[in-house]
């Protein structure tokens, strides 16, 4: 801490060790995503944005990669880890947490399985804290099954005297309905000395964070702490934790619904809401329209004035103002200039960038495909790795030759170029400004500026060839047909076959 700072720094602590074992999965809970982002990473933000200072999260069960998406979600940010390789309890957790907590004036600690707090809950809970001076503030809510959760005990006054586990807890402990939401603020200079003194004396045979309550309510010798505040929830789904994959889901789905509203109460309007999905960095301007079905995945940022129509899926792109994609389009890491038209039925792939007012039609794919403004490619393409000008018209079923089977070849188009239907461009290849490449060619050297290239073989022509070919086929045939309906072989039917093609 430095004696410059305006007060002492205030840490959350996120405990995330544990494996998550009802999960049934090879990935620990914590990383499993929730509307796109690891678990983990929405409470560290939640914590980040509550007004803490500095994040330590405790971390055993795939340690290193819970990190690694710790620190990727918020490189530069004040972050602390505290490797917890044995999970003996909560309390425990933040025994280990304390060298990295040392100088936090308070401690915020948060589990690392409920995805649904919200930064305005925990900032309710530090002023709560702050403002009645207890050791320790703990939130609570009351629950219609409390089953699981450590119930809250408190004396005829209503003074909190500890919290109870579920697995000690007497029958009538268990009918107590005030349960431990799990989240809780306790003052630093308190803490190292209270976590000293827990035991692992329980039916789990492990250290209980919660055991800290029945310290603080009765502080003893020079601990100086003043009891126990408690915090009472009034939306308890935040503080519902995901053990399972059903719950996974169900609580994705709540956070869905008002991740749906606040985008509508911000302008955007939306055909069929429930089935709709957007993740929860996704941005979309006012005014943009979506349809059924849509789906907006990762980082993607929405212009104003943006219609996207039924069953698009958008993930990790950039639009523009105006920008229309039509139905069943999908795009991935591809950015969009104002009011670009695609689809219906496009594929954009990675690192497509499509300049102002571009069209890319019904069928075409783009990968590593940049497109100047103006420009079309309107029906049936494969556009990869290319670097296409501005007014180029590429024409239906041109395709990008970019692979020799080893290595991938660009292909230029400068400005202005024409491009016939059925062309394929056997990169690498360069075609100069205001080229017209005729349809049906192969292009397979350099095109220059202005010039025309023509590339398929003559067209030959035979006279009369519906007289004396296909029309004697097609009268044998006829009559073959009407003497299997009436039993009577014609002339026509029985003559020989004139098969022969020229
Ligand atoms: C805990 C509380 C209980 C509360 C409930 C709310 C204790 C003893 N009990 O019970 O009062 O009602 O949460 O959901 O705290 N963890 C570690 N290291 C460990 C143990 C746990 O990092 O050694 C992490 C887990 O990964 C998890 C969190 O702490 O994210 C909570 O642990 P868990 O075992 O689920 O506690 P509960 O039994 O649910
Ligand atoms: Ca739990």
């Amino acid at each position: 801490m430095s004696s410059t700072s305006r007060r002492a720094p205030v840490a959350a602590c996120i405990l995330a060790a544990g494996k998550g074992t009802r999960m049934r999965s090879r990935l620990v809970k914590v990383l499993h995503p929730f509307l796109g982002r690891p678990m983990v990473v929405h409470l560290v933000d939640a914590a980040f944005r509550s007004g803490v200072d500095r994040v330590v999260t405790v971390v055993g069960h795939q340690a290193d990669d819970v990190r690694k998406e710790v620190e990727s979600a918020f490189p530069g940010w004040s972050l602390g880890f505290a490797p917890q390789s044995e999970q003996r309890g909560t309390g425990h957790a933040l025994q280990v947490a304390l060298p990295a907590l040392a100088g936090a004036s308070e401690v915020l600690v948060i589990y690392g399985d409920t995805p649904l707090l919200q930064a305005k809950t925990l900032a309710l809970l530090l002023s709560a804290h702050r403002a009645f001076g207890h050791a320790m503030t703990i939130a609570t809510f009351i629950a219609s099954d409390p089953t699981g959760y450590g119930r809250i005990v408190r004396d005829a006054d209503g003074k909190v005297l500890r919290i109870v586990e579920h697995a000690d807890a007497t029958p009538a402990e268990l009918a107590l309905q005030e349960v431990n939401a799990g989240m809780c603020v306790i003052r630093g200079d308190v803490l190292e000395a209270a976590l000293a003194s827990l035991t692992p004396h329980n039916a789990q045979g492990e250290i209980y964070l919660t055991d800290l309550v029945a310290r603080f309510a009765e502080p003893s010798g020079s601990d100086a702490a003043r009891g126990v505040g408690a915090f009472i929830l009034t939306d308890p789904i935040e503080a519902q934790g995901i053990n399972t994959r059903a719950q996974l889901a169900q609580l994705e789905e709540v956070a869905l619904k008002r991740l749906r509203l606040t985008w509508m109460d911000r302008g955007v309007s939306m055909q069929d809401p429930g089935s709709i999905r957007i993740e929860s960095e996704v941005d979309i301007g006012e005014d943009t329209l979506l349809g059924p079905n849509v789906q907006l995945l990762g980082k993607t940022r929405i212009g104003q004035g943006c219609r996207i129509d039924a069953g698009a899926l958008l993930d990790t792109c950039e639009l523009g103002d105006f920008v229309h994609i039509k139905a069943y389009s999908v795009a991935s890491h591809a950015r969009l200039a104002t009011g670009v038209e695609v689809g219906p039925f496009a594929h954009l792939r990675s690192g497509t960038e499509l300049g102002e007012r571009v069209k890319v039609g019904n069928f075409v794919e783009t990968k590593q495909a940049r497109m100047g403004p103006h420009s079309k490619a309107s029906h049936l393409s494969y556009l990869g790795d290319c670097d296409i000008g501005r007014n180029v018209n590429v024409g239906a079923g041109t395709i990008t030759c970019n692979y020799d089977g080893v290595d991938k070849h660009r292909t230029v188009l400068e400005d202005g170029v024409f491009v016939g239907s059925d062309t394929q461009f056997v990169a690498p290849v360069r075609v100069g400004r205001n080229a017209t490449i005729a349809a049906g060619t192969t292009v397979v050297r350099d095109v220059p500026e202005g010039a025309l290239a023509l590339a398929r073989s003559e067209q030959r022509l035979i006279e009369g060839y519906y007289e004396n070919h296909r029309k004697p086929r097609e009268e044998k045939k006829k009559a073959a047909r009407e003497a299997a309906r009436t039993g009577h072989p014609t002339a026509a039917a029985t003559a020989p076959t004139e098969r022969k093609e020229s």
